[in-house]
């Protein structure tokens, strides 16, 4: 069954599948000065084990807090949050009072964030033993497991410079050394390159790709940027004021018709030639080609085709091929011709026609 936009879906709800993070019906509603502000709205997050997860929306959609409530730095008003098989609702104190479990569980997850939070007056070898400390790790082993840490993350020859002394790139790199520092199972990374330069985001987002892939990390990203979910991410989650209104690997958002998510991160552009035109847009992925495909259909029901535009990109990792096509005749006229691609295996949307019903349809 394809997604429905406009519907919070379940995407990966089979059994088997492992969920490292999971948060149900997730609701934060800030009290502060008599108002209310609710800021998670029924939020249904699920993280498979291993993926970079992206949640993109615009600013006051909902995001930081969703990230703080899964680490419990936010307590939620109700709801419950699941990292690596522990409830973490259930586990007592909030903020910096957690309780000894809730401190432990929080210890495997780590945290980016978009201004670094670096301590100035503590070198970077230091700032990445901080939490070492907390755990009550023993110098040699706080040292050792810092030094390593900045050798991952390429900043070996740092150790002893201090956050001032670095680029914000570099800092950023600090900031993700030391959110490993506890070896945890999940990042979680709020905006992590929104305060960098285009070149600098690309290299820290294939840090984070890198250790994904070597360590196994699950990452759950935030961002308010497009090319971050397109570059790095397995999944991705769309936010609205406090909801979850599309999510699914890149591969279903891609096949979900009328997906804004599919739509932004592979954009297509050409305006019908005329009001008697049907303008279609044509989806394939990995090795499935369209264009025999186009021109059989062209012979099969002898018809003009114009190709408005065409792109191939990677899109997570994945092979994506788009063609928008103009067909002559209204959309009535096409229903025949548009059944034909159906058939073919492509992914087939209909601009202003389809994917508006399927939306209807799914409420
Ligand atoms: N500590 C807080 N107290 C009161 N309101 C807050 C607080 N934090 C966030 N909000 C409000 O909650 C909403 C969501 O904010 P936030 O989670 O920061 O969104 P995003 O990260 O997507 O920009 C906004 O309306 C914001 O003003
Ligand atoms: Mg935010």
């Amino acid at each position: 069954m394809p997604l429905c936009p406009g519907t919070p879906t379940p995407a990966h709800s089979t059994v088997t599948e492992t969920h490292v993070i999971t948060t149900t019906d997730l609701t934060k509603v800030y009290r502060s000065r008599g108002r209310e502000v609710t800021a998670l709205d029924g939020v249904d997050l699920h993280v498979r084990e291993g993926e970079v997860y992206g949640v993109i929306g615009q600013s006051g959609a909902g995001k930081s807090s969703l990230i703080r409530c899964v680490n419990l730095l936010e307590r939620p008003t109700s709801g419950t949050v699941t990292v690596a098989g522990q409830d973490l609702t259930a586990l007592a104190g909030r903020g910096p009072r957690a309780g000894r479990e809730l401190r432990q569980a929080r210890s495997r997850i780590g945290m980016v964030f978009q201004h670094f939070n670096l301590l100035s007056s503590r070198t970077v070898q230091d700032n990445v033993e901080l939490p070492l400390e907390i755990l009550g790790k023993s110098g040699a082993e706080r040292s050792r497991k810092a030094r390593e840490l900045l050798d991952l993350v390429g900043l070996a020859d740092k150790a002893k410079a201090y956050p001032a002394q670095l680029s914000g790139g570099q800092k950023q790199r600090v900031g993700i050394a030391r959110a490993l520092a506890g070896d945890p199972k999940v990042l979680l990374s709020d905006e992590a390159t929104s305060a960098l330069d285009p070149e600098t985001t690309r290299s820290i987002l294939a840090l984070l790709r890198d250790l994904n892939r070597q360590l196994g990390l699950t990452v759950l990203l935030i961002t308010h940027e497009m090319d971050v979910v397109k570059s790095v991410c397995d999944s991705a989650a769309l936010m609205e004021n406090g909801r979850i209104v599309e999510s699914g690997t890149v591969s279903e958002l891609l096949a979900t018709p009328g997906s804004e998510l599919a739509a932004a991160l592979f954009p297509l552009d050409g305006e019908a030639s005329g009001e008697d035109r049907t303008v279609v847009d044509v989806t394939f992925q990995g090795e499935s080609a369209t264009q025999p495909v186009i021109s059989q259909l062209a012979r099969t029901y002898n018809i003009d085709i114009s190709i408005l535009g065409a792109a191939i990109d990677t899109v997570g990792g994945l092979q994506v091929g788009r063609m928008r096509i103009e067909l002559p005749g209204r959309y009535e006229d096409n229903v025949v011709p548009i059944g034909f691609l159906r058939e073919q295996g492509l992914q087939i949307d209909v601009p202003g026609h389809e994917s508006a019903l399927a939306k209807e349809g799914a409420k």
